[in-house]
């Protein structure tokens, strides 16, 4: 890659994950975390309050962090990216005015970017230029969409979206059934390798009058509420609840869903490529049966290294090195902080 290609310093702080990553061009050179996971634990979900105060203390040693490993001083960087949103407003805020920060005293353009378009354009630093169109499925601990991606700078379609429980957020949930830690996406996926499928829980949005008015949406809340239920008889009934097995029978039903409906968005709107992004896309059974499901009708299947797939900076230095290269607007220093910047806005 040559000295031409813009130096982009990208920031992250859309939930509990302080993300700082640099990429020159196409190339990434560093992506730090620090994640607040664990101060979250105990309360068995990500405290706003708690999560600000984090990225506050953060933000600075992991800004430094990822100059001295990039091997890079602030003086070198071409451009400043930040996620202006969705997320949690007090989160994004530090973010943002760090970002304003650094792009005023270096007198460098600032882009604030769309935490989702963000996933998907961070596959470019994985797996080289997006084709044009993906169909992007995202899935984390606060969305679930499919988007139909034409340009990741300027154009993002929502063909659907959770109307309820996002899929990592049901993860979450359901694994607080089960007795396992937060977040419980990763335990599921472990335990679930233990375990058969052998319950037969419900796929929301599938069939009939669902899949004309929903054809792309998926909803997971009454998934839920079938494993508790399910979880509860057993346990009235004196019987041991077979954790291993509820969890893969209901990891199966998540995952049959999400896959389903990401190779049908495919197939009738063209798409050739699908990325999957999102913490849930470090998903064990999702990554095999989307590889599978793509293989039978010939669509070449992303997915990011799981470091590339939960929140960081990469990404979002990703999505700002593109906006460099397509000679996108930058954004205004006033720019701000929108807790609900719908998908199809790239950036503020
Ligand atoms: O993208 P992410 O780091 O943060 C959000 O933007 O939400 O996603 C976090 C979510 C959590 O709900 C977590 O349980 C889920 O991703 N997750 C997983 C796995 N690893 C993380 N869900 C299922 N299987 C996994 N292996
Ligand atoms: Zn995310």
């Amino acid at each position: 890659m040559t000295a031409e290609q813009p130096l982009v310093l990208g920031i992250e702080t859309s939930c509990d994950e302080t993300g700082v990553g640099i990429v020159r061009g196409e190339t990434l050179l560093v992506d730090a975390v620090a994640s607040s996971v664990d101060d979250h634990a105990r309360f068995g979900g990500v405290v706003p309050e708690v999560a600000s105060r984090a990225h506050l203390e953060e933000m600075v040693p992991t800004i430094e962090r990822a100059c001295r490993e990039a091997g890079v001083t602030l003086g070198d960087l071409d451009a400043i990216s930040v996620t202006a949103g969705p997320g949690l407003a007090g989160s994004l805020m530090v973010g943002v005015a760090s970002a304003k920060a650094l792009a005023l005293s270096l007198g460098v353009p600032l882009y604030g970017v769309n935490h989702l378009a963000s996933h998907v354009a961070v596959d470019i630093v994985e797996h080289g230029p997006l084709p044009e169109p993906t169909m992007a499925l995202l899935v984390s601990g606060g969305h679930s969409s499919l988007l139909l991606v034409p340009d990741v700078t300027s154009d993002i379609r929502s063909l659907g979206s959770t109307i309820d429980d996002a899929a990592g957020e049901a993860f979450d949930k359901v694994a607080r059934v089960l007795g396992l830690p937060f977040p419980g996406g990763p335990y599921i996926d472990r335990a679930a390798r233990e375990g058969q499928v052998v319950i037969d829980f419900p796929r929301g949005l599938t069939t009939g009058r669902d899949m004309e008015r929903h054809r792309f949406d998926f909803s997971f809340s009454g998934l839920k509420t079938a494993v508790s239920r399910w979880v509860q008889a057993r346990e009235a009934a004196g019987e041991p609840v077979p954790v291993n097995d509820v969890a893969a029978s209901f990891q199966e039903a998540v995952v049959d869903v999400l896959t389903r409906k990401a190779v049908l968005a495919c197939r009738e709107q063209g798409a050739q490529h699908l990325q999957i992004g999102g913490g849930v896309a470090a998903n064990s059974r999702l990554r095999a049966m989307a590889q599978s499901r793509c293989d039978d009708a010939g669509i070449e299947l992303r997915v990011p290294r799981p470091g590339l797939c939960t929140d960081n900076g990469a990404m979002v230095a990703a999505l700002g090195a593109q906006m460099v290269l397509k000679g996108r607007d930058a954004s205004r220093l006033d720019l701000p902080a929108d807790s609900s910047m719908p998908v199809t806005q790239i950036s503020a």
